[in-house]
């Protein structure tokens, strides 16, 4: 994982006057990470690639990090509230793509913080390299759908009935992306016309 500008911890202020903590993950964080996902209802957990409620998934979730260009959490009271991703592929022709996921706990979720998570996953894209990022929700998500409007994603594509939420219905598959590549141009310009002798 990589960050060229961007510090953490940071504390970051919700809009109801409470504050959270915003930090990379650690491999010591796993037993609270183990916590976190158990914590978390089926229906937030389903949209999830793998069954994080086994703690040998998040064993290799919190070590397995060569694909993640960037892996927050979130914490209040020494709790794990949040779990933010970004992650690529490695090679092939969607080497500049990233996916981002984000699961808020739900004494958490409605308070602003899906919106500061997704925030520093979004700046920290250009810096390594993404030039798209996409995220997947299910058909009816109203949340996660305002959550990713709310920074600039727009929905691309609808595979329809794709995928079987907690109850067995199957339901469409929204795919959102977020065109990041005019932020990674402006650095680039910004870095040619630096001069270090500039001025001398
Ligand atoms: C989707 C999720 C991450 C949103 O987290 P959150 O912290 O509650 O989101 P925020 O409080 O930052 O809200 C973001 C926007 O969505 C709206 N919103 C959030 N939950 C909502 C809901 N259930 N219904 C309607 N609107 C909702 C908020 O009002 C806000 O809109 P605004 O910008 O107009 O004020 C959270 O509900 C979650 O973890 N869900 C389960 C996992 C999931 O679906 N992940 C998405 C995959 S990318």
């Amino acid at each position: 994982m990589t960050l060229e500008h961007e510090n953490f911890p940071q504390t970051e202020l919700l809009p109801d006057g409470r504050s959270v903590v915003v930090r990379e993950m650690t491999i010591s964080d796993e037993p609270r990470m183990v916590e976190f996902f158990q914590s978390l209802p089926l229906e937030d957990r389903n949209f999830l690639r793998n069954d994080v409620s086994k703690p040998d998934v998040v064993h290799r979730f919190v070590r397995e990090t060569e694909d993640l260009v960037l892996a927050l959490v979130a914490e209040a009271n020494g709790r794990i509230i949040a779990s933010a991703t970004i992650e690529r592929g490695l090679y092939g022709w969607t080497r500049h793509i990233g996916e981002v996921r984000l699961v808020v706990g739900r004494p958490w979720q409605r308070h602003g913080l899906a919106k500061v998570l997704l925030r520093h996953l979004v700046r920290a894209a250009p810096g390594a390299g993404l030039e798209l990022i996409k995220g997947y929700v299910a058909g009816g998500k109203v949340g996660a759908q305002k959550a990713l409007e709310a920074m600039g994603f727009k929905k691309e594509a609808i595979l329809r009935r794709h995928v079987k939420d907690v109850a067995g219905r199957r339901r469409d598959l929204l795919i959102y992306t977020n065109d990041v590549s005019h932020i990674w141009e402006k650095m680039e310009a910004l870095n040619a016309d630096f001069s270090p002798t500039q001025g001398e």
